[in-house]
């Protein structure tokens, strides 16, 4: 019999390439989504990739009625894997009430329930957010949290803490914590990708989204930092590669074999790379030369982060595969498909 694994918020980015990525590993899925920032076409992409429809739970899990009505029905879920948060950091500033709720409240109702059922544990989404501006780079889990600077970042760093106490506590469920650098790309069948509702915050969604005509000009985000090209310096890492991560985990979870009950891994390539590289990336995978030009530093940009992954491919055993132009040219294919651009 397949195992059941509960992914919260698979209608998601990550959330639904994790799904296939399990599907793919002979898993059974089970999605519970609120489809706030999500939509059920996505069910449909996993179904055509892997010729499994996952079962969906449409509701908010800080509904602690409606959680334990799920878990009744689902009684023989083996693990957690949760995704389902808020994730944008500037409506964070004009929203903290919704975010510390949203992002708090859902993974506390599921660490309650958690006992009551037949799951091991449960894998959480964190961020590399937390590390703020490290004094040292490449970052290793031993450096420093530092003060978040957005409600976003601090719920992060919260539920990580939440985690912490909640095993510490004494239960029998173990926990990992798996701090995203930046994801990006799309699933190489273009079944599925990330679908920002409105203008996109991110770089890579930015940059298509103006490579398909729909923005105007990419804006590049001050070039006056102390890097390179001058220009900020991030660890972009395939969704594909950080959803196969999630696998791994899970795995670490149903099988007991992590030594401590609560761990935390840094998801990266180890590499970074500028803005102005990710903006010459692009026109070198789609041959489209972009508009551009040079704005001033967004607030609360970090100068340069990437990770030391040494400790996710050693005790993990996973490192991540895809390159920097596999990452664009699927990022740039889904775009394609979503538009209807033939070329
Ligand atoms: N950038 C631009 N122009 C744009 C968009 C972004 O120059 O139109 C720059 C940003 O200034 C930054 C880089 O591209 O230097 C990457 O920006 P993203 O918004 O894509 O990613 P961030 O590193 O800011 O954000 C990521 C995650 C968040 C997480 C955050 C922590 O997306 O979830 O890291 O800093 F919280």
């Amino acid at each position: 019999m397949k195992q059941k694994i509960l992914v919260t918020g698979g209608a998601g980015y990550i959330g639904s390439h994790t799904a296939v990525e399990l599907i793919e590993r002979g898993y059974e899925v089970v999605i519970i989504d609120d489809l706030s920032n999500s939509e059920e076409r996505v069910i449909d992409g996993i179904e055509a990739i892997t010729g499994t429809r996952p079962d969906l739970a449409v509701f908010d899990i800080c509904d602690e009625a409606k959680l334990e009505l799920f878990f009744q029905g689902h009684p023989d879920v083996a693990a957690i894997i949760h995704f389902a948060a808020s994730k944008a950091v500037g409506e964070s500033v004009s929203k903290p009430l919704h975010y510390y709720r949203n992002n708090i409240v859902s993974l506390v109702n599921l660490l309650e329930v958690l006992p009551t059922t037949q799951a091991k544990g449960l894998v959480f989404s964190s961020s590399c957010t937390i590390y703020g501006q490290p004094d040292v780079l490449p970052v290793t889990e031993h450096a420093p949290v530092k003060k978040a600077l957005s409600p976003y970042g601090n719920t992060k760093q919260i539920c990580e803490e939440i985690l912490q106490d909640a095993v510490t506590s004494g239960v029998d469920y173990r926990t990992i914590a798996l701090r995203y650098f930046n994801p990006i790309g799309a699933h190489p069948s273009a079944e599925i990708g990330e679908l920002p509702r409105g203008v996109p915050n991110n770089l890579v969604p930015f940059i298509t989204q103006t490579g398909a005509g729909i923005r105007e000009k990419i804006s590049i985000f001050g070039d006056d930092y102390d890097t390179p090209d001058g220009t900020c310096v991030r660890d972009y890492i395939h969704v594909v590669d950080l959803a196969k991560a999630h696998v791994i985990a899970t795995e670490r979870i149903l099988s007991g074999k992590s030594s401590e009950k609560y761990e935390y891994f840094n998801l990266g390539t180890g590499k970074g790379s500028s803005v102005k590289e990710i903006v010459e990336a692009f026109e070198k995978v789609s041959g489209k030369e972009l508009n551009k030009t040079y704005a001033p530093r967004r607030p609360g940009d970090v100068e340069a982060v990437y990770a030391d992954t040494s400790y996710a491919n050693d005790e993990l055993g996973w490192k991540s595969e895809l390159e920097l132009g596999d990452m664009i040219a699927s990022a740039w294919k889904w775009e394609k498909k979503i538009r209807g651009i033939d070329s």
